[in-house]
């Protein structure tokens, strides 16, 4: 009898020797082989390789408040749920019914103490267990029918996922990033607003283009009137003002030396002098503050994760960027706003003016990716090089791209040799 608990072995779409050719082709400290950006094996091949083994930052704790709250989404093209359970841990799952596999939950979010399948109404608790199944018969065995879980972890209010059957070790970021994060108290914070931007361009350039500001004098006043344009790679101090920023974080108990490992990093970096936030014009967008230092400024604290997102905490509130693939030319870009639970629009914070800045820049990147996958899509694109002054954190995300791709391709071509000799002995 076959053992219905175990998944089908994949389904390989082709055999992806384009993608190793593309990736052998690549000239270091370049940008990408064209077919990375544009084929439609590529864009397949970047849910299944990258997204669905990578630790995706969905957004926070906050956004589940009590037990059932849920949100239903998709990561790398697989939809799935994360719900707070009865003990309030946060848990999730893979979106589907055990029994003949329908969607359990529209895209979207809300609060449920159980989570019944529309289809024939199998019915499970928040840990995923089948708690009833009508006319199974004497035999049928619900534990052996359970949602389908993924990892989920959170940190600091922060929350990720993970659909690999073992995820990359987290520990190294929670206690890197955890301390750094605190002080911002996002667990007692609200979304004051949140958006979501349709981009024309592969995930691929709109993240190059998040992990540079090489194009920041010339495309962002707005951004540069708080923001360091020509800081260094992972903001590492050069200047008096950096070094002095430095010095009074650590009196003010505010941890934010650069750190990073392969798929993340975080720095608290200084704003241009006379800032205290990202704003149009440096001053605070919300009078209730997030971190309880004083007036003066504490900087942004820069926390990124690859593949897919940057966030920039301040005194007073939190910007999450993070981008979802569409399609081999259609990138989602989420927007959300954070500010202190107890912040009231129109008293602590104009929301114009609190978003002005982020929507303007985001809008004006959006227009670079568009034109970026234009100018890529030509049969006249070469790669071309990175500027190692300013774009060292755009070859650090294209080489966690082209490493993380090849160590799926090898580790799925030693599987499948594995499985021919096996096969032939
Ligand atoms: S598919 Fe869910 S109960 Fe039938
Ligand atoms: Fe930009």
């Amino acid at each position: 009898m076959p053992d219905y608990a175990q998944p089908e072995p994949r389904r390989e779409a082709g055999s992806y020797a384009r993608i190793r050719a593309a990736l052998d082709a690549r000239l270091p400290g370049h940008s990408l082989p064209q077919s990375l950006y544009q084929d439609e094996e590529a864009f397949a091949f970047d849910q299944v390789a990258i997204f669905r083994r990578a630790w995706i930052l969905i957004g926070f704790e906050i956004e589940f408040p009590a037990t059932g709250s849920y949100q239903s989404l998709n990561v790398g093209g697989a939809p799935i749920i994360v719900i707070r359970d009865r003990t309030g841990v946060l848990r999730g799952f893979h979106n589907t019914c055990r029994h003949r596999g329908a969607e359990l939950c529209p895209e979207g979010s809300g609060k449920s103490a159980r989570l019944v399948c529309p289809y024939h109404q199998w019915t499970y608790d928040l840990s995923g267990k089948l708690i009833f199944a009508g006319r199974m018969g004497d035999d049928f065995d619900p534990a052996a029918h359970s949602l389908r879980p993924v990892h989920v972890e959170t940190v600091a209010g922060t929350v990720y996922v993970c659909l690999a059957d073992t995820a990359p070790d987290f520990e190294p970021y929670r206690a890197a990033v955890g301390p750094m994060l605190e002080p911002h108290d996002l667990k007692n914070a609200k979304i004051a607003f949140q958006n979501t931007l349709m981009e024309k361009a592969n995930w691929k350039l709109v993240m190059e283009n998040g992990r540079e500001c090489y194009h920041c004098a010339g495309r962002h006043p707005e951004l540069a009137v708080t923001f360091p344009i020509y800081a260094k790679g992972n903001f590492e101090t050069v200047s008096d003002h950096e070094a002095n920023f430095e010095r009074r974080m650590t009196e003010l108990g505010l941890p934010g030396i650069p750190q990073e490992a392969a798929w993340w990093q975080a720095a608290r970096f200084p704003l241009n002098e006379g800032a205290v936030s990202m704003t149009m014009d440096g001053t605070r967008g919300v009078s209730k503050l997030m971190v309880q230092a004083g007036e003066g400024d504490i900087g942004s604290l820069r926390w990124a994760i690859e593949p897919h997102s940057f966030c920039h905490s301040t005194g007073d509130f939190t910007f999450m960027f993070s981008c979802v693939p569409i399609s081999a030319h259609e990138t989602m870009v989420i927007g959300k706003w954070l500010v202190h639970k107890d912040a009231v629009e129109g008293v602590d914070y104009d929301l114009e003016r609190l978003i002005e800045l982020w929507n303007t820049t985001n809008m004006q990147d959006r227009d670079l990716c568009e034109l970026n996958q234009r100018g890529v899509n030509s049969p006249g694109y070469l790669p071309g090089p990175y500027s190692q002054v300013a774009e060292s954190l755009v070859a650090r995300f294209t080489n966690y791209y082209c490493n993380t791709a090849r160590e799926y391709l090898d580790e799925r071509d030693g599987k499948a040799a594995v499985a021919a000799s096996a096969f032939a002995a």
